[in-house]
């Protein structure tokens, strides 16, 4: 029984559960039902994102006293009359809990999720302090060849929420059960060890386990979920900006999850759940000037200074700033005249121009051509991908291709050396050459004038990529490496003439703010101020390109990097967990940054500085 299916019940079914009245919906379980009037249903293997498999029968209920069932894949009928509670029921949880205490390693006090175990909690719920049976658990080897994960399979009740998880929210079917009876166990690609399996290191199986089987190795005895606090942000990584759980303990990040309940279904990608934990790089909790320590006033000053006496100014601000900031940035590079550049912003204004210019010109009809979100994707029949590096740059909206795939979605990759979607999934791949075709008439067609293309070529072109024209939701995918604008306008064009959406994925989150950031630089400027924030190495080749062709160099960043190192002047920023403030994600939704931990440098906002810098131009100082 799906989820979805919960959601498209229909009123009109009235039980009884434990002799109180219930109003539930038709086609509703019985837990569903029991869970919307409070009622409380032991579970295990049920597991909120995914499909009900009634594999545990830990949620055994008793119906209209003749019949057991669990309730997690039972539908409700008028008139049942159910009870959840009966000594009956708790002997066959006790007896099942006893079996799997005998089969396998539950010593709770060595085990990493002792105080967080949904399986141990199950024991105390039953009152179980002794087991009956022998203890003949398998002493299976702990896997530690991931690098962030832990496979201790000893601790495995064979649940399938790991499983279910890679498979329906991942679309990655790197965990499988192999082997029956006694004899099953959970295996990745058919045996070999996770380290060196097909796993894309999102997490999410640790996150989905009940138990001590699989688990982080970052987040391993750094404290029990009720020692911590959890502050909701957005992950500013990629454009998905994906809602992150922070978990704090002692003023220290202990472990990030995805949020369940939200549109990422609990996805993560291993940047976001890994990556912005073990930041190593150095931190700069203080200013400099050439090298030397210097008070935030002296730097303001210095940095001023430079500013007020040049008269060519490059400069760039990472898209990764909250809104609030880059629009501080903004204005106070606007008060000394200079050229700013946020990665990402050309290209998205260039869209905007596109979409409006290119849709009345193949579809006079065609109405907002941008995807409501990557979950769009989940729904489509035809998905077309330019540019497949999001399967490395933006893994949560590949795991939603490779789902939609899964679920029988034609997917084109266009002008792809590689197929990177294809050991992934069932789905038929095309090469795109047809639509290569059609692409290239597209460009001379909006170059020229759209009366150039007969209706009858029209029609022929639109009828040489029937995945995307025929009926249903079709989406076309930009990857952040396009650029250039013939590719867009292709993109447009074929969105609009096959009446698909256009899901645009650019860097990260925010490349997007109000146009800010589309200005040509200067070839070379007698100051770059550089914005770099938290970006990474990887992110740092433009603006180290930019400061190469400047006198005086400002960076403005977070950690210490090729970038610091070349500078004149370097002022602090704040780093994610101290960010608060909004972005804006590649569908147009605004994300809100909440601040987990206080700033542990010399200044508690990035406007702050931007606000000296401008001589109190912007006088509304936020972090
Ligand atoms: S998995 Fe749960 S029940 Fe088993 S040892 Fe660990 S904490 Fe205890
Ligand atoms: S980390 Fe992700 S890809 Fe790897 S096994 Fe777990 S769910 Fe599958
Ligand atoms: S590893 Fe965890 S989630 Fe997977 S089957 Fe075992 S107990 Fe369930
Ligand atoms: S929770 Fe229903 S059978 Fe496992």
């Amino acid at each position: 029984m799906s989820k979805a299916t919960q959601s498209e019940a229909e009123p009109g079914v009235a039980l009884e559960i434990n002799g109180q009245d219930v109003q539930a919906r038709e086609g509703q379980t019985i837990l569903e039902a029991a869970r919307e009037a409070d009622i409380e249903i032991p579970t295990l293997c049920e597991h909120e994102p995914l499909t009900n498999v009634g594999g545990c029968r830990m949620c055994l209920v008793e119906i209209d006293g003749k019949r057991t069932e669990t309730a997690c894949t039972t539908t409700v009928q008028d008139g049942m009359e159910i009870e959840v509670d009966t000594d009956d029921l708790w002997d066959h949880r006790r007896t099942i809990l006893e079996l799997m205490f005998s089969e396998q390693n539950h010593y709770c006090m060595y085990c990493e999720m002792e105080g967080d175990c949904e399986l141990e909690d199950l024991f105390n719920e039953a009152g179980l302090d002794a087991c009956e049976y022998p203890l003949e658990y398998n002493d299976i080897e702990v896997d530690t060849s991931h690098s962030e994960i832990t496979l201790d399979l000893d601790r495995c009740v064979l649940c399938g929420r790991c499983v279910r998880t890679c498979d329906e929210v991942v679309g990655n079917d790197t965990l499988t059960f192999k082997d029956r009876g006694l004899e099953t166990e959970i295996v990745a690609d058919d045996g070999v060890a996770l380290g060196e399996s097909s796993c894309i290191s999102c997490g999410a199986c640790a996150q989905a386990c009940p138990t001590g089987a699989i688990y982080t190795n970052q987040s391993a005895y750094r404290g029990r979920e009720e020692e911590c606090d959890v502050v909701t942000t957005a992950c500013t990584e990629c454009s998905l900006g994906c809602e992150l759980e922070v978990y704090t303990n002692s003023g220290r990040i202990v472990k990030i999850e995805g949020v369940e309940d939200g549109a990422d279904a609990g996805q993560l990608c291993e940047m976001g759940r890994f990556g912005l934990l073990g930041d190593s790089r150095e931190r700069i909790d203080e200013p400099s000037v050439r090298g030397d320590s210097v008070d935030v006033e002296t730097a303001i000053e210095r940095a001023r200074e430079s500013l007020d006496d040049a008269d060519t100014i490059n400069a760039v601000a990472s898209s990764r700033l909250p809104t609030e900031v880059t629009e501080a940035f903004a204005a106070s590079m606007d008060a000394y005249d200079a050229s700013l550049e946020v990665p990402g912003a050309k290209r998205a204004t260039d869209e905007r121009r596109i979409a409006e210019k290119v849709a009345p010109l193949f579809n006079e009809h065609a109405g907002n051509l941008r995807a409501s979100g990557p979950e769009a994707v989940l729904d489509a029949e035809a998905v077309a991908v330019f540019d497949t590096s999001i399967v490395d740059t933006h893994p949560v909206a590949a795991s939603y291709v490779r789902r939609a795939a899964k679920d029988g979605a034609t997917l084109v990759s266009v002008d792809a050396d590689e197929d990177r979607f294809a050991s992934k999934s069932d789905a038929s791949i095309e090469s795109g050459s047809a639509l290569s075709r059609l692409t290239e008439d597209s460009v001379e067609v909006v170059e020229d004038d759209a009366s150039a293309l007969a209706d009858s070529d029209t029609e022929t072109l639109i009828n040489a990529v029937p995945a995307l024209e025929d009926g249903g939701i079709s989406i076309i995918i930009l990857g952040p490496e396009i650029e250039e604008e013939d590719t867009l306008i292709n993109a447009y064009a074929l969105a609009a003439m096959t009446d698909s959406k256009v899901l645009s994925l650019p860097d990260r989150v925010n490349s997007f703010v109000d146009g800010i950031g589309a200005d040509d630089l200067h070839d070379d400027a007698e100051v770059a101020y550089l914005f770099a924030a938290d970006d990474r190495e990887d992110d740092l080749d433009r603006m180290v390109e930019v400061a190469r062709t400047a006198d005086t160099v400002i960076v403005q960043a977070t950690r210490e990097s090729i970038l610091t190192k070349a500078a004149d002047i370097v002022l602090p920023s704040l780093d994610w967990f101290e960010r608060s403030g909004t972005v804006t994600d590649a569908s147009g939704t605004d994300r809100e940054l909440a601040r987990v931990l206080d700033p542990r440098v010399a200044i508690d906002s990035d406007r702050e500085v931007l606000s000296e810098l401008a001589e109190g131009d912007i006088l509304e100082v936020k972090p």
